[in-house]
């Protein structure tokens, strides 16, 4: 099958409209299950998906491990429409306690040749630091993206939750394709200083959370009972005193989408996608049951109308709290 594409900047690949975040199919939103997980990654391929989305430090290398299996019994044409985005740079204990970023050049291709071992690919379609190392200029670590790439191992340079001014500064090093970086009806901050700058520098957007992690998706409910190694356990927009206040802005997108005929996650999803041609959704299903969903949001058509009738529902600053606990909220570049 084959999906509708958009390409990512004016140097980047052309991937499916819609990609596969495989972050939550490690445990970062509770416990999983592999033969799930392997089962949403062949389906999405199947489906037309080509983009995949990963970082090294999900669960320390478990999560390119999982892709790498996926990979390795997908069809040989599924396989190889597959195209990665690996995040790098975040350094963590044998515990899973966070410690800081590493951009440093050498670094950088060390984090490589790891990726690629544990993909069992040649080489890394995307590659991009998570957040900027505080200590290593931009152009030193994304230099070394770019020596990578003119060795064959990587194709393109990205980013991830960066400002403005890195962007320019990364831009000016080598061609970026894509900023990553969360984009949601409830996570709006991009589209004052970030989203200008990258539609002037013709790179394109890989949103994530749009579904902001399941609290928009129409399936989250208050009752949830959350694991202490659940990202949402921690982030305050899932907190009493501000999840009831979430939740009811998704009870006024459910009216919209009980009107459209479609799920509440399918129009977060195809508000998204309807803010332009740039912008990639990076959705984060972990079972075929919500990649279908997901899916069905690229049939989804939203007129002015019904952008408007959304918008109302749930305006610009809408949520009740940050996207991040406090601590996280420094390491990024934009709110
Ligand atoms: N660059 C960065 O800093 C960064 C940060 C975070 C994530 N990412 C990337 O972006 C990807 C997507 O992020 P995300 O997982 O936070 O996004 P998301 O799509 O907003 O949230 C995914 C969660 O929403 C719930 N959900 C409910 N209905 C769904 C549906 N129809 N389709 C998909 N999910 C549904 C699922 O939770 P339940 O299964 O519990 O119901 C799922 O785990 C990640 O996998 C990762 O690759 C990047």
């Amino acid at each position: 099958m084959t999906l509708r594409t958009r390409t990512l900047g004016t140097t980047g690949p052309q991937v499916s409209a819609l990609g596969l975040g495989c972050m939550g199919m490690s445990p970062m939103y509770g416990d999983v299950d592999r033969e799930e997980s392997i089962a949403t990654i062949h389906a999405a391929l199947e489906a037309g998906v080509t983009l995949l989305d990963t970082g090294d430090f999900y669960a320390m290398g478990h999560n390119e491990m999982l892709i790498g299996e996926a990979l390795r019994t997908a069809p040989a044409a599924r396989r190889e429409q597959a195209l990665l985005s690996v995040k790098f740079g975040a350094l963590r204990g044998p515990g899973g306690e966070w410690s800081g970023y590493d951009g440093r050049p050498a670094a950088v291709k060390n984090f490589a040749a790891y990726s690629l071992q544990r993909l069992g690919v040649d080489h890394i379609d995307v590659y991009r630091i998570a957040r900027l190392d505080p200590d290593v200029p931009i152009e030193e670590t994304v230099g070394a993206i770019a020596e990578l790439i003119e060795q064959g191992h990587v194709r393109h340079v990205g980013l991830s939750e960066v400002g403005a001014d890195t962007i320019r500064r990364a831009a000016a090093t080598a061609p970026v394709s894509d900023l990553q970086i969360e984009y949601a009806l409830i996570s709006r901050g991009i589209e004052e200083e970030v989203l200008p700058t990258t539609r002037e520098l013709g790179i394109s957007i890989t949103a994530y959370g749009v579904l902001s992690r399941g609290l928009i998706s129409g399936h989250f409910s208050a009752d949830r009972q959350l694991a202490a190694n659940d990202f949402r356990a921690h982030s305050p927009r899932f907190q009493d005193g501000n999840l009831q206040h979430n939740l009811n802005l998704v009870e006024a997108l459910r009216k919209i989408a009980e009107q459209k005929g479609v799920t509440v996650a399918q129009i977060a999803i195809a508000w998204v996608l309807a803010q332009g041609e740039d912008i990639v959704p990076l959705v984060g299903a972990r079972t075929r049951e919500r990649l279908t969903e997901s899916l069905g949001a690229l049939d989804v058509v939203l007129d002015a109308d019904d952008l408007r009738a959304i918008e109302d529902a749930v305006p610009a600053d809408a949520a009740a709290g940050e996207r991040y606990p406090a601590a996280q909220m420094t390491h990024l570049g934009s709110k």
